[in-house]
């Protein structure tokens, strides 16, 4: 898709997009205990008191030592923050709360069958088991500050253990979603040069044990395919003591944590003070080609980041019960379940399971039991909620001050569910629009500041200035209400370093496209492109309206159309395939998978199947398309280019509008009887 039909796309959508919706005004009671009251902090976070202003950031957590240049661009477009200072992240989010705070719970977590008791874990157990696994990581695993090295866990709270050994050690953890396959997993273990794997053997979801510790084998065969060795696989047991996977320990590679962990009991390691720029993590996303990239972000900039949205978007004081339904696999987890409200010394949810498991009133049990007043999660599963238990949340009595929305736009009529029914009419709701490249909320209200606009994710956050612009580099004037790309003018401390390993894509993907000038050190020369689009109306609250590239947002998750068709292409009798998005009730985004075959080879419903399945194996089952089609041939442009806005309009029963320039017109009906019959 160029870019031109992508913002025709979203020019059309906005026809069908919801309107603009009225104010909703935050309670006098949620006013008098939030964080942020002062409007004056929009003036402190000006573009002329940038980047100065992220200190207030900053100041949320301990150094050892502090940063000589703010914002260093001399490597323009990677921008360093807080060069020179001195920062760890396992300390700022365990050991600086002990004096005060060490028997308060860092994190509950909730295990997926209910008759099994919520583990509750200390600020002081936290230290332990962190300073445990830390020394077994040192001393076992020889790993040390700079290596990477990868998770592949599901929920579960040896996940924020193991991130938070790795960061006391400054080890660049890079945790990959539970979901994805052995052979996702391998492509992040080779792009990141880890040559351990932490793992666990299974977890529970929907009442099912899942055997997870065959995608490690898969994962290690796989990697080592590809020149990248793994000597070391770490399996945590979901039974300590008890092996809970068919797949057996391969001996010499595979070792059980909590075997090893007898060995370091008591153990205590100090903390690596690290450069404030060294990374923290790796987090890897999908984007329009068909490997995934690296996202790398940093110590200090990513953690102040985290630690200052969290503070003033989430509303978190240290009294607070807070959970945050993503998974840990995505960012959304690595800042608002782990690194953000850890920092603030909150205590954190971690739920293993299926929200509806085993009926649609287990979160608000899970919210009742644990009294939990900061709810955060995505539209996806707000209208799930709604589908399966409408009026559940009344049954159940918690009462949330806060809620979250994230991943995907949120419906007016979704959001005023989640106001009336699951707030109970009483909590705030932000509705946070950022990336995993971004580390952090770029747009979002301030609760106790800004209404709320139900379908409207809110003005940029302080220090964060939105610009739209057109395809071809014109500004749209601010509160335009016509839709663009969404850029920000200017860098931030949570904001990813670079791709991992690739530079180039960094500054091509994120950064050409709007580039004043490529020579210049003037980060003002240099918007950050998000890939979205929205529009800014004249209160300038924007809407995001979607991806303008090849990603699928499907349910919150994405994925690259480019990634989904490589995997069809595995499939031998596969000769092309093109994935478009369909639009959904529930999941926002459901992927469609056109594949034409090879001459001579006929369609069948096996071969459908099967290759539905390779995408299941090469990425993860949430990968697996609504409908594969299996076509005699695909709409093409006369010079080869296969039309997906022709195909999208099939799958979505839309016009398929002027189909002459295609070098095939007659081939739209053919599909179109396939498709709609
Ligand atoms: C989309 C998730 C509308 C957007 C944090 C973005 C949203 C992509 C919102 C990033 C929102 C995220 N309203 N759309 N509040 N939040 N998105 O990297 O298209 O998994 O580019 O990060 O999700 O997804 P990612």
């Amino acid at each position: 898709m160029t870019g031109k039909e992508a913002l025709e796309t979203s020019e059309a959508q906005i026809a069908v997009h919801w309107q603009e919706e009225e104010y909703y005004y935050p309670s006098t009671k949620f006013i008098a205990q939030a964080n942020m009251t002062d409007e004056k902090i929009y003036d402190r976070f000006s573009l002329d008191n940038f980047p100065n202003c992220y200190k207030e950031y900053a100041d949320l957590l301990d150094w050892y030592e502090y940063w000589h240049t703010i914002l260093d661009t001399s490597d323009a477009p990677c921008w360093k923050w807080f060069t020179g200072a001195k920062i760890n992240a396992s300390y700022n989010c365990i050991d600086r709360h002990l004096p005060k705070n060490k028997n308060k719970t860092a994190i509950h977590f909730v295990p997926e069958l209910e008759n099994e008791k919520v583990e509750h874990i200390t600020y002081q157990e936290l230290y332990v088991r962190v300073n445990e696994v830390a020394a077994l990581l040192q001393d076992f695993a020889g790993l040390k500050a700079g290596d990477r090295v990868t998770l592949h866990m599901p929920m579960t709270a040896e996940l924020p253990i193991t991130m938070l050994a790795c960061a006391r050690l400054g080890v660049i953890h890079s945790e990959v979603f539970g979901g994805f396959s052995g052979r996702a997993a391998a492509d992040r273990v080779v792009d990141s040069g880890s040559r351990v794997l932490i793992t666990i053997d299974s977890y529970y979801r929907g009442g099912a044990l899942i055997d997870h510790k065959e995608k490690a084998d898969i994962a290690v065969e796989a990697a080592g395919k590809e020149g990248q060795i793994v000597d070391k696989v770490l399996v945590w047991q979901r039974y300590p003591g008890k092996y809970s996977s068919s797949f057996p320990m391969i001996n010499g590679r595979d070792f059980f944590v909590n075997d090893l962990l007898k060995k370091y009991y008591g153990k205590r390691i100090e903390p690596v003070p690290m450069p404030a720029e060294a990374p923290l993590f790796l987090m890897y996303t999908s984007g329009t080609t068909g490997k995934p990239k690296g996202c790398q972000h940093s110590t200090g900039g990513f953690l102040a980041y985290a630690a200052g949205t969290s503070k003033y978007v989430q509303d978190i004081h240290p009294e607070d019960v807070y959970w945050c339904m993503a998974d840990i696999g995505w960012i959304t987890g690595h800042s608002y379940i782990v690194y953000g409200p850890l920092a603030l010394c909150a205590s954190t949810v971690i739920y293993e399971g299926v929200p509806t498991y085993p009926d649609p009133g287990r979160c608000w049990r899970i919210a009742q039991d644990l009294d939990v007043n900061i709810f955060h999660t995505a539209p996806t599963l707000i209208r799930t909620l709604r589908k399966v238990g409408p009026d559940e949340p009344a049954k159940y009595n918690y009462e949330f001050k806060h809620m979250t929305s994230v991943g995907e736009p949120i419906e007016p009529e979704v959001w005023k569910w989640y106001y009336n029914v699951v707030g109970k009419g009483k909590a705030v709701i932000v509705d946070t629009w950022w990336q995993t490249e971004t580390g952090g909320f770029l747009c979002s209200t301030l609760p106790a500041i800004k209404p709320m606009k139900p379908g409207s994710a809110g003005p940029g956050m302080p220090g964060i200035h939105p610009i739209i612009y057109d395809e071809d580099g014109n500004v749209l004037p601010e509160g335009a209400g016509k839709a663009g790309n969404i850029c920000i003018q200017n860098p931030w401390p949570g904001a990813f370093q670079t791709i991992w390993g690739n530079r180039d894509r960094y500054v091509s993907t994120y950064y050409a496209k709007y580039c004043k000038n490529k020579d210049s050190k003037d980060w003002r020369d240099w918007p950050y492109i998000s890939g979205d689009a929205a529009v800014d109306a004249p209160d300038g609250y924007y809407r995001i309206l979607g991806r303008m590239d090849d990603v699928i947002n499907v349910s919150g998750h994405r994925l690259g159309t480019k990634e989904l068709e490589s995997a069809a292409l595995t499939v031998f009798e596969v000769a092309e395939a093109a994935v478009v998005p369909v639009n959904d009730d529930i999941k926002g985004k459901v992927p469609d998978l056109y594949a034409a075959l090879k001459s001579g080879i006929l369609p069948s419903d096996e071969l459908a199947k099967k290759i539905s399945n390779a995408l299941s194996a090469e990425i993860g089952s949430i990968a697996k398309p609504r409908n594969v089609w299996l076509v005699p041939d695909m709409p093409k442009t006369r010079s080869g280019k296969i039309m997906r806005r022709v195909l999208s309009a099939i799958s979505n029963k839309k016009d398929v509008d002027d189909v002459m320039t295609l070098a095939n017109p007659e081939i739209v009906e053919v599909i179109t009887k396939i498709v709609q019959k």
